[in-house]
């Protein structure tokens, strides 16, 4: 089939790619010329693994190509996919939908009778059913397919997604769409059909659930500060429930990321316009839970130096918001980094892949090529993004380079014995 993807962002680059893999052919759009220029050169313009060589191959078969014109995207195919990002509102809890509601305009403007368009943004629910009714006046139909995929694990998560959810009004589009998606529905995954609002929700729904495990398990590893328990032994513990399960528990520094907080806070926007606010209102203690590991993360920063961080130098192994990526967008690592700076502390930041995007957004903070420079002459190391290199550090060569041998372990993963044994003063978040 031919098919375009509008929004060549995070969702759009990786979907336009998977849908060539799929053997369609794809045009995808995007209003960012330098990054348009980018991807039609073969280049991923952020960090996830295996999708460069992934999109360069789609390319250079002539199967994946790349523009500027939503009137192109409009000849060239009859099914649409829109990708766009729906951010948080500069100081308020709703989703931005300047982009959804541009792309949609465009694109009901330029497309033929009989088109399909496929809202893939993560949206407030109720968009859907506004957006139709523009869609049927261009003779054309839309359907609402929410995304699931992960950062870190996007060409697999569309690939081989747990389940397919497809919101339709009209018979026909959705079985273009199925029709799209064959090669993965073959395989056996689920496919959730149903409406509009359904959809829509399905998506604010398990994002918001995933956010409530993380700070379940972070409100848990509050108590377990003050009672001596240890909360990485709790959360095993009950994983072993078949109905709780041991994803999605690891204690920690909490969730950030472009999806989680403001999915969360889009929802409660949202339930308070429809007046059911009520029914959500435990995600702001969710949200809260969250915000306080970070305060707590910056707390054992100070008690391993004598109450004060004034004067005093950090270490910040990590910048990402989570391991295997480059995106830094409400990155707990960053905010404990600024914080600490911000009661005195010199701080010193490395990321195996994040550092151009911090050191473009944070100029204030100071930057090292390696973890062993960050921690050079450090008076607390504080690990908080987990990625794999600093899991394999190894604390006597660390020792070598700090002044004081303390750590925070802001992501559970390190081994505190190890550490402890190499004369280390080690705390984590919810641990004795
Ligand atoms: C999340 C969802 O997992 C995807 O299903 C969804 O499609 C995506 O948002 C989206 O809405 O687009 P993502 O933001 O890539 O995906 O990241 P996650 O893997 O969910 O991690 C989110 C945050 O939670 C990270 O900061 C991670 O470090 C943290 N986390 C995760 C924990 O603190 N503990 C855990 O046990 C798991």
């Amino acid at each position: 089939m031919k098919l375009s993807v509008i929004g060549t962002g995070y969702l759009g680059a990786t979907h336009a790619a998977a849908m060539a893999e799929l053997g369609h052919e794809v045009l995808g759009v995007d209003i960012d010329e330098t990054k348009v220029a980018r991807l039609a050169a073969g280049q991923v313009p952020f960090y996830e693994p295996g999708l460069a060589e992934f999109l360069a191959k789609h390319v250079a078969s002539g199967a994946l190509r790349f523009g500027t014109s939503v009137a192109e995207a409009g000849e060239f195919a009859d099914l649409h996919f829109v990708c766009v990002g729906t951010p948080q509102k500069a100081g308020e809890y709703a989703a931005d939908l300047t982009y959804v509601n541009a792309a949609f305009g465009t694109l009901v403007q330029h497309v033929r009778p009989g088109a399909v368009l496929v809202g893939k943004s993560t949206v407030p629910v109720g968009t859907a059913a506004r957006l139709a009714s523009a869609v049927r006046d261009a003779g054309a139909a839309l359907v609402w397919n929410p995304e699931f995929l992960r950062e870190g694990f996007a060409i697999e998560d569309t690939l081989r997604p747990d389940r397919i959810v497809i919101g339709a009004e009209d018979e026909t589009a959705r079985r273009v769409l199925e029709e799209a998606y064959a090669p993965i529905i073959a395989t056996g995954i689920p496919v959730v059909l149903t409406d509009f609002p359904t959809a829509e929700l399905v998506k604010v729904a398990a994002n918001s659930f995933l956010a409530t495990k993380i700070s379940f398990i972070n409100a848990m590893a509050e108590v377990c500060e003050a009672t001596g328990a240890d909360v990485t032994q709790l959360a095993t513990a009950i994983g072993h429930d078949s109905r709780i399960g041991n994803k999605f528990l690891r204690a920690g520094l909490g969730f950030g990321g472009g999806c989680l907080p403001k999915d969360i806070r889009a929802f409660m926007a949202r339930a308070g316009e429809l007046g059911v606010d009520q029914a959500v209102s435990f995600l702001k203690n969710i949200d809260e839970i969250n915000m306080r590991r970070r305060a707590r993360t910056v707390d054992l920063a100070r008690e391993m130096c004598d109450g004060s961080l004034a004067g005093r130098r950090v270490a910040v192994l990590g910048a990402a918001f989570k391991p295997e990526s480059d995106d830094i967008r409400d990155s707990p690592a960053l905010d404990v980094a600024l914080a600490t700076q911000l009661q005195g502390a010199a701080v010193r930041v490395y990321d195996p892949q994040a550092m151009g995007n911090a050191k473009d957004s944070y100029p204030t903070l100071a930057y090292s090529p390696t973890a062993l420079e960050a921690c050079a002459d450090a008076d607390v190391v504080l690990h908080l993004t987990e990625w794999s290199e600093f899991r394999s550090l190894s604390p006597d060569d660390l020792a070598a380079v700090v002044r004081e041998r303390n750590i925070v372990d802001g992501r559970s993963v390190l081994d505190p014995a190890m550490w402890r044994a190499a004369g280390w003063h080690f705390r984590a978040l919810g641990r004795p």
